[in-house]
């Protein structure tokens, strides 16, 4: 490593000169409208994304400054529309081994392999010995996929978008299924339940590329994660049976109930579930799931805004401004 990275997204300020590596996350040409090319990127880095322009050389540097390329940047900071936006100058390829890696990747706050422990202590809890040996055969016994699970993030940019995001979002998922299975009771089964927290999201180690920046693979645009799930669910069905894991062939209905808990997790057709919730299990699953992204997404939303004051910006997508709490307003100061 010879290149130090000594200014980070978040802090650059309105007119504050730049001259740092960053990862770029997206870029595209653009034609303005004087019929020019200018070049629009965002960078990012581990505390955060800044906009970013080039202006000139464009046809020479659009080969270059692609998506997931290390770059240092040599420019300038400034405020256009009220939203921070770097107006680069120069622009270089870098190498991995000429940064250090980590300065660049979003980690989320918690720690991946006390995350893993716990979600191997839902497991461990569970009674039904068919829908346990389906858990471990994936969560425990399957190394790739506890690879995987311990680096995907559960989004591109919704919630959870960082790494170890999906691991931490199945955890509190299962961890809000527990208490509602006590709360309820005989009504619903704590095993479908905890499968639903475990599983319904699990295709994203797939869907998702992450090595980088997060994008969608081919894999996951063409089929997505929801049935990549059901997939994955009938593939392993197939190994516990051909390794002889239990003494009876898996049951039927309980495979079927837990695809239907995958399929039916988006809630509604528009959202992508081909089936919407037909038993509790599954509808509980929904509502936690809708529940938790939203905590997720919208307590980040509030930890990065930057407009001053107890209220933050638009949120575009949930059409409102949201009110800032103290923790907020202590992260912004720092
Ligand atoms: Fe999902
Ligand atoms: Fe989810």
């Amino acid at each position: 490593m010879d290149i130090q990275k000594n200014q980070f997204a978040k802090q650059l300020k309105d007119q504050e000169m730049v001259s740092s590596p960053f990862l770029i996350k997206y870029s595209a040409v653009q034609v303005g409208k004087t019929g020019k090319p200018y070049m629009n990127l965002v960078l990012m880095d581990r505390t955060g994304e800044v906009e970013a322009r080039i202006w000139e050389d464009v046809p020479q540097v659009a080969n270059h400054a692609v998506q997931d390329a290390f770059v240092m940047i040599d420019g300038k900071c400034q405020l256009f529309q009220g939203r921070k936006q770097v107006v680069i100058k120069k622009i270089q390829v870098l190498r991995e081994d000429q940064i250090e890696t980590k300065d660049f990747i979003a980690e989320g706050t918690v720690d991946v392999e006390s995350e893993y422990q716990k979600l191997v202590s839902y497991v461990d809890s569970m009674e039904d010995p068919d829908y346990k040996t389906l858990a471990r055969s994936i969560l425990i016994e399957d190394e790739s996929i506890v690879q995987l699970l311990k680096k995907a993030p559960a989004a591109k940019s919704v919630h959870h978008a960082y790494r170890g995001g999906l691991l931490e979002h199945m955890v509190s998922i299962t961890g809000m299924l527990d208490f509602i299975s006590g709360h309820y009771g005989r009504l619903v089964c704590r095993d479908l339940l905890f499968l639903g927290g475990f599983f319904h999201d699990i295709g994203k180690i797939w869907e998702l590329s992450y090595d980088r920046t997060t994008d969608y693979t081919t894999e996951g645009r063409l089929i997505g994660h929801l049935v990549m799930g059901v997939e994955l669910i009938e593939r392993k069905v197939h190994e516990i049976h051909s390794k002889g894991s239990l003494p009876h062939p898996f049951p039927e209905e309980k495979k079927l109930l837990i695809k239907h808990v995958i399929l039916a997790h988006h809630g509604r057709l528009e959202y992508g579930s081909p089936k919407r919730p037909k038993c509790l299990e599954a509808l509980i699953v929904h509502m936690i799931d809708d529940l938790d992204s939203k905590v997720n997404s919208i307590s980040q939303f509030v930890k990065n805004d930057e407009n001053p004051g107890r209220w933050t910006g638009l949120h575009r997508h949930y059409e409102r401004f949201f009110y800032k709490p103290d923790w907020a307003m202590e992260n912004f100061e720092n």
